[in-house]
């Protein structure tokens, strides 16, 4: 054998390495774009709060508006907008203030469905959320299952708040690319 083999042949663990913690394929599946409207049922105090302070900085107020205030949330989610209707999904996850001015609340929400054709399948929804917005623009950055490899937008908007019974109907607009 020529000294040039083998050089060829100490190189082959290290391809051999690579073998086996990365390969790649190319694919020619489609993107199925899905569309959907959820509602958010939120209780944001009460007995039965959906959606409840967990931490804040110490010696600041632990409010929405105050940088570090991190939230815990499962909220039910409806198909429709009566909050009675049946439960599709939950909302749960955390949220944070996480701009210094208290503008911007990172939102770190798994989808996770419940029941119907998407039962047992999940959405991630992780970004900045302005919290001032009619509107709130977030990304979808994955799921799982029927969602898989999932990305897109989630645009929230709350429709109504009764500060009587500490409720809140946010509605989320997805659009969502996936498998
Ligand atoms: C989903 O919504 C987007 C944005 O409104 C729209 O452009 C698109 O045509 C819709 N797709 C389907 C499959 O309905
Ligand atoms: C909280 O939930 C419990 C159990 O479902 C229910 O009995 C109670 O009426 C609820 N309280 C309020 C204020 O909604
Ligand atoms: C929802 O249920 C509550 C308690 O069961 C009831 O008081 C309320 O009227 C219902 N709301 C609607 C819109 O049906
Ligand atoms: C959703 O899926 C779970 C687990 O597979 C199952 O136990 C449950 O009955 C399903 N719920 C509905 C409403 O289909």
């Amino acid at each position: 054998m020529a000294p040039k083999s083998i050089a060829t042949l100490t190189k082959l663990p290290f391809l051999f390495l690579l073998v086996i913690f990365a390969s790649s394929q190319a694919y020619e599946y489609q993107f199925i774009e899905t569309n959907m409207t959820l509602n958010f049922q939120e209780y944001y105090a009460g007995p039965n709060a959906t959606v409840n302070t967990l931490t804040g900085i110490p010696g600041n107020d632990w409010a929405f508006d105050s940088f570090g205030t991190t939230y815990v949330v499962d909220d039910p989610i409806t198909q429709s907008l009566d909050k009675n209707s049946s439960e599709i999904a939950r909302g749960q996850g955390i949220y944070m203030t996480s701009s210094l001015d208290g503008a911007n609340m990172q939102v770190l929400i798994s989808i996770v469905f419940t029941s119907n054709e998407y039962n047992g399948s999940t959405l991630e929804i992780q970004g900045r959320s302005l919290q001032a917005a009619n509107v709130r623009e977030v990304s979808v950055v994955g799921g799982t299952e029927i969602f898989k490899f999932a990305r897109g937008i989630a645009k929230f908007e709350t429709l109504n708040v009764d500060t009587s019974t500490f409720y809140a109907l946010v509605q989320c607009d997805l659009t969502v690319l996936h498998y």
